[in-house]
């Protein structure tokens, strides 16, 4: 079947810029972004491209390109689903809150949704694609409800997962490591793949595009969070080691990065990772393993997630005892909110849990993030439910420029590794300090000597 018409429900950080993409690309093909958020959907059809919901470099330029030309953003989700021949479903898996599973299993009760919608909407056969993260065999309930519920027409399912990374989104799409389609064995279920297979062939080549099971598809994607987090916590654990006996976190990355069997990459020390995807993905896995009895499996995964926790607590622990072991009513600024550079989402941000603490040791915090507003960074605090939101109010200020964020600040913890703080005026910043004036760099991102020689006493995550 060549395709036509694509719908993908859910205008978030992977549907939206990954329908710009195919739109641009395929400009063959009509691609409706739905979204029951209202307000988003406005945003993403905003006259003013710079106003779209999600912040990633180079993706308001391709918004504009394709926008209105075969790239439309709606809330009318029947009228969409009805109308395309492949529905990407893009909705979010955040991890379980309550009941079965609660904190590690993911919440697939939006995906339940879309699988009911499309199933009594669709009037004729229609390809349903995974493309949120999703644990093992959830392809196998859509499928389920989709034959169970259907006006007897035909679904293929297959799995999709989008291995782009935020702050780089458009990059990934564009250039992809590969992508990956997963799909039944049977004719009809190769006849799926192929279609798909043809979309991203427009621009990818041949060789990059893999097709497996769907089984093989969904575990991949798990797989590939996986390990990727394990390096992070593996750098991490060994950066409290160097801390200790006088190594350097950096030097050793850098020397064991060079064997060409480990790499170079993803051996950052830091605060600890975030984002969206990383902890909800090991949670899974480890619920997934466990619900098998695999219970050595689960425990060796859950250590990344531990790992990680502890990095976090470490770093406020830091602050905490290199300031006299009091921080009460000591203004602290935090260079950083977002999980990562380039981006403007906070999901998970090592930041959220490092101002928890120091609130609980009633520092005030003040935040500059170029990409974060003030009422996100609050929503994150309450969304902890550590205290009353009037409360967080109290403790935590937001500021629209870095210098007027570090005035009379005792000390500045460095969260997210933006390229703009290397470009300060770290003497102008050090005069309107307290002094002593610290600088806690947990992305291990400025210069040492340079902050030093101004008279900051410095520290890094790892040296
Ligand atoms: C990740 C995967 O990379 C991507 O393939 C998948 O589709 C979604 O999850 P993302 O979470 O957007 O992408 O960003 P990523 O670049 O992987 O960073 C995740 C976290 O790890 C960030 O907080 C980052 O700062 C941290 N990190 C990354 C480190 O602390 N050290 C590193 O060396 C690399
Ligand atoms: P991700 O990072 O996985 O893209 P987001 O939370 O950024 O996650 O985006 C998911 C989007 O899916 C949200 O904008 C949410 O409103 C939307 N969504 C969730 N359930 C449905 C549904 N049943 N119909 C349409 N949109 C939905």
């Amino acid at each position: 079947m060549k395709i036509t018409k694509i719908c993908c429900i859910g205008a978030g950080y992977v549907g939206g810029p990954t329908m710009a993409v195919i739109a641009q690309k395929c400009p063959h093909i009509k691609v409706t972004v739905v979204d029951l958020n209202e307000e988003r959907i406005a945003a993403w059809n905003d006259e003013n491209v710079d106003n779209i919901p999600i912040y990633e470099p180079g993706l308001s330029a391709i918004v504009a390109e394709a926008r209105g030309r075969n790239l439309f953003f709606s809330t009318a989700v029947e009228q969409a689903i009805d109308e395309a021949q492949v529905i990407f479903i893009s909705v979010n898996t955040p991890t379980k809150t309550y009941g079965k599973g609660k904190g590690m299993a993911a919440d697939l009760k939006y995906i339940e949704l879309c699988a009911r919608q499309i199933a009594r909407v669709a009037k004729d056969n229609k390809i349903v694609v995974e493309k949120s993260t999703l644990p093992v065999r959830t392809a196998e309930a859509i499928k389920s409800i989709l034959d169970n519920t259907g006006n007897g027409v035909e679904f293929q399912i297959l799995s999709n997962p989008e291995f782009l990374a935020e702050g780089t989104a458009v990059t990934d799409l564009l250039h992809p490591d590969r992508i990956l389609i997963g799909g039944d064995t049977t004719v009809e279920g190769q006849k799926a793949i192929q279609s798909l297979v043809d979309v991203y062939a427009n621009w990818v080549p041949a060789d990059k595009i893999l097709t497996t099971n769907v089984w093989s598809s969904e575990l991949s994607k798990l797989t590939a969070n996986a390990f990727l987090a394990q390096r992070i916590s593996s750098i991490n654990a060994l950066s409290e080691l160097c801390e200790k006996t006088g190594a350097d976190v950096n030097e050793v990355a850098r020397a064991i990065g060079m064997d060409s069997r480990i790499g170079p990459k993803f051996l950052k020390a830091s605060v600890g990772f975030g984002g969206s995807c990383f902890q909800k993905d090991i949670l899974n896995l480890v619920y997934i393993a466990k619900s098998y009895g695999l219970n050595e499996v689960a425990d060796y995964w859950e250590q990344v997630i531990i790992m990680n926790d502890h990095q976090k607590k470490r770093f406020s622990n830091t602050i905490v005892q290199t300031l006299y072991n009091t921080v009460a009513d000591k203004k602290i600024t935090f260079l950083g909110w977002a999980f990562k550079k380039d981006t403007n989402d906070t999901r998970e941000s090592a930041a959220i849990y490092v101002a928890d603490d120091l609130i609980n040791e009633q520092a005030k915090i003040a935040v500059y993030d170029p990409k974060v507003s003030r009422k996100k960074v609050l929503a994150d605090l309450d969304y902890l439910e550590t205290r009353t939101a009037e409360s967080n109010m109290k403790s935590i200020s937001s500021y629209e420029d870095a210098y007027t964020a570090c005035e009379g600040a005792h000390a500045i913890a460095v969260l997210t590794e933006w390229d703009e703080f290397v470009q300060y005026d770290w003497q102008k910043i050090y005069d309107s300090m307290h002094k002593p004036a610290f600088v806690f760099d947990g992305r291990n991102l400025l210069d040492k000597a340079a902050l030093e020689q101004i008279g900051f006493v410095y520290q890094a995550i790892g040296s």
